[in-house]
């Protein structure tokens, strides 16, 4: 089976192509970085224009890449929300028109759902898994329990953790977007100890008994740190040094809520007969700091700890393929005939994936 994925719901237009082996026969992603970074973030009628200029080419380069052509293909995919709603609407409406055209399923993919089932594409991990989503939207630790089925055991109340780096990198002048920016910059870092103790941030809900997070009283605390700092540009050393003890500190919030989170997963539904999955998934978790910290969570707790390679960690055609492909296998599997999703779809700006969790009070509302 083969299947081609489409994702456009923020910054990146994607496309990929995947068989059901997990082998990725393309991943085409072309970010629009340098069209948003002047306004120091995406903007989202800016984004739907460039998706509509780009779509067709980036779809055309991956079915070149990958040596086919669209009859070869079983099934096209598209992220069809959460995201920034022209974006979303340009991808879903390219993977209509094919399926209509080539007469193949038109398959509509939750975005989340992408992140959280790569680990599967990559390293076949067995359900029921524990996941952190971690990107500029989201921050979420849910239990995989099967294919379309997840329980939120925690979200962010404000901020997401990626939207944290990024606005903290725009207070401290860097370049949009934060996360990769503050996490080169932070390696410069010579004393990590010296980092923490000149440039002390607080641990939001930390001592909350739940698996919730809150990122928007970090970020002011760096703004507070900011305007302390001398007027004017700001030096590098002190922008080297805040931006280590930033991205240690949003490790270690990340770190201590997938604590809960792993104890309240097992007590749910251990015992298992082996090492059960902890994955790490979306744009943040390319962030070599905060994958470490996880990992060495992941082992002290006896868990199998999975992150994306790099090439998969941010938006990208791939992820929407595989759960394309998952889902038209789960259904070959019940002995249906999988159609697809219908063409009459609509793209949803909101799609969380546990409908059942309680709504959250701030920007956590979003899924
Ligand atoms: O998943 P993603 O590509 O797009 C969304 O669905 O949001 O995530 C983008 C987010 C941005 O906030 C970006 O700053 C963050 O991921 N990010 C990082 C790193 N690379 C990307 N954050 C920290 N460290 C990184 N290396
Ligand atoms: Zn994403």
């Amino acid at each position: 089976m083969i299947v081609l994925g489409i994702e456009s719901s923020c910054d990146e237009t994607a496309a990929a192509v995947v068989n059901d082996n997990g082998d990725i026969l393309s991943n085409i992603v072309l970010s629009q970085l340098r069209t948003h970074r002047v306004y120091g973030g995406v903007v989202p009628e800016v984004a739907a224009r460039e998706h509509l200029e780009h779509i067709d080419k980036v779809i055309a380069a991956a079915l070149k890449d990958a040596g086919i052509g669209f009859s070869d293909l079983d099934g096209v995919a598209a992220t069809c929300g959460p995201g920034l709603i022209g974006g979303v609407m340009i991808g879903m409406m390219s993977a209509k028109a094919i399926s209509s055209v080539h007469n193949i399923p038109f398959i509509a993919v939750n975005h989340l759902e992408g992140h959280a089932l790569t680990a599967r594409l990559t390293d076949k991990v067995a359900f029921p898994y524990l996941v952190l989503l971690v990107s500029g939207g989201h921050t979420q630790l849910l239990v995989a329990e099967s294919l379309g089925k997840y329980r939120r055991l925690g979200t962010t109340l404000d901020d997401a953790a990626g939207e944290c780096f990024d606005k903290s990198a725009k207070l401290m002048g860097l370049p949009y977007p934060g996360g990769p920016n503050i996490e080169k910059i932070a390696k410069e870092c010579a004393d990590k100890k010296a980092a923490i103790a000149r440039f002390p941030l607080p641990s939001p809900m930390k001592d909350k008994k739940n698996c919730d997070f809150s990122f928007s009283g970090l970020k002011t605390a760096v703004r507070l740190k900011v305007d302390q700092l001398p007027e004017g540009d700001l030096d590098k050393a002190d922008i080297t040094e805040l931006s280590c003890a930033l991205e240690i500190k949003i490790a270690e919030i990340l770190a201590n809520k997938s604590g809960r989170a792993i104890s309240q997963f097992k007590n749910a539904f251990g015992p298992f007969n082996s090492s059960p999955g902890f994955v790490v998934c979306g744009g943040v978790s390319a962030n070599q700091t905060i994958r470490q910290q996880l990992q060495t969570l992941a082992l002290e707790n006896n868990m199998t700890f999975h992150a994306p390679p790099l090439s998969l960690s941010g938006d990208n055609g791939a992820m929407i393929a595989w759960a394309g492909i998952e889902k038209l296998l789960a259904n070959l599997a019940n002995g249906e005939n999988y159609k697809g999703d219908s063409l009459d779809f609509a793209a949803r700006p909101r799609w969380p994936l546990d409908p059942d969790a309680q709504a959250r009070p701030g920007a956590g509302v979003k899924a």
